[in-house]
């Protein structure tokens, strides 16, 4: 096998109905459409109406399960109740959400406007805290064991500059997560995790994040311990076990599926990987010189 193939052969979320916020396209659509293959009915949301409809259609002609789109903003309270409520009426109930839908863009802090700060932080944070309130205040009213599943960063807990709104926005998220694991979990059965991606390329956030002048100079991969990007496929895997029965006992946890980028730049002395060998030899033949 390869890592992007599909890991499942098993339709393991058949008579699951699971929501996807931003799942009509990047990462959201790709996990979506793993779903849906899986046997998931999938209800994908997003803002812009088209992008949403033409997702659907694509993901609904090769796959067991059904794709629904329904457009909405996740800042939008009416907008999270209205998915929410096509979802029930179309596939009958909801067990499963994933809080996907991001904005975000590159820029030093000091450069942004307090509406940038909010932007971001809407639809991230708010737009997260909207659905899992309104998702999770109808598993508790149905007495219906969910799955909550919130797409974060690393950088949710080593921080980063020019992405400062981010970074604020998933810190909370991460909090979210590991707040409402132990809370709704104990009370209600209710499993919470995270997923943190390292780099996954998708048009919308290499666009907003690695502007095309400054691609060679940045390679997101050079920063990958196993120096590449990582496979949609990758992701959509690890999700849709998340998201089934089979991680039952994984609770408030946060996965990084990242090829060790984080810690690769958050060790000290990592940055000795630039050494060459022949210094290295060097180094030793003088070590050995003063004994
Ligand atoms: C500085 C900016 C800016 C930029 C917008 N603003 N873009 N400031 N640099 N590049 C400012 C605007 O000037 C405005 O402030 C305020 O932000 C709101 O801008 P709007 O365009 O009105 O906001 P809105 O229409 O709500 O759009 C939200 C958005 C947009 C975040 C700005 O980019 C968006 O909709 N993005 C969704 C998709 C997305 O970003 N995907 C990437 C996610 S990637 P003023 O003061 O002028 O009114 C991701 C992955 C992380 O999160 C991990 C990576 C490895």
């Amino acid at each position: 096998m390869k890592y992007s193939d599909p890991a499942f052969d098993k339709k393991i979320l058949t008579d699951r109905t699971i929501v996807v916020t931003g799942g009509g396209s990047g990462l959201g659509k790709a996990m979506s459409a793993y779903l849906a293959d899986l046997g998931a009915n999938v209800v994908i949301t997003g803002r812009r109406e088209e992008v949403l409809q033409t997702t659907a259609e694509e993901i609904n002609g090769q796959v067991s399960g059904k794709v629904l789109g329904v457009n909405g903003d996740v800042r939008e309270m009416e907008d999270v109740r209205k998915v929410i409520k096509a979802g029930i009426e179309e596939f009958g109930q909801i067990d499963g959400l994933i809080n996907n839908a991001a904005g975000n863009f590159v820029s030093p802090t000091e450069r942004l406007s307090h509406r940038a700060f909010q932007s971001v932080i809407g639809i991230v944070l708010n737009g997260s805290v909207n659905y899992s309130l309104e998702v999770g205040k109808y598993w508790i009213e149905k007495q219906i064991k969910g799955v909550m599943l919130n797409i974060v960063t690393t950088y949710a807990w080593t921080g980063t500059g020019y992405t400062v709104p981010s970074a604020c926005a998933k810190a909370g998220v991460l909090a979210l997560t590991r707040s409402l694991a132990v809370e709704w979990g104990r009370k209600y059965g209710i499993r919470c995790n995270a997923v943190a991606p390292g780099p996954f390329p998708t048009k919308g956030a290499w666009d907003r994040l690695f502007p095309e002048a400054m691609r060679d100079q940045f390679d997101p991969a050079n920063r990958v311990p196993l120096q590449r990007v990582g496979d949609h496929q990758e992701l959509a895997n690890l999700v849709a076990y998340l998201m089934s029965d089979y991680a039952a006992y994984i609770n408030g946890e946060v996965i990084t599926i990242d090829g060790g980028e984080w810690l690769e730049n958050g060790g000290q002395f990592n940055m000795f990987r630039h050494v060459p060998d022949d210094m290295w030899d060097m180094l030793a033949a003088m070590r050995g010189k003063k004994k």
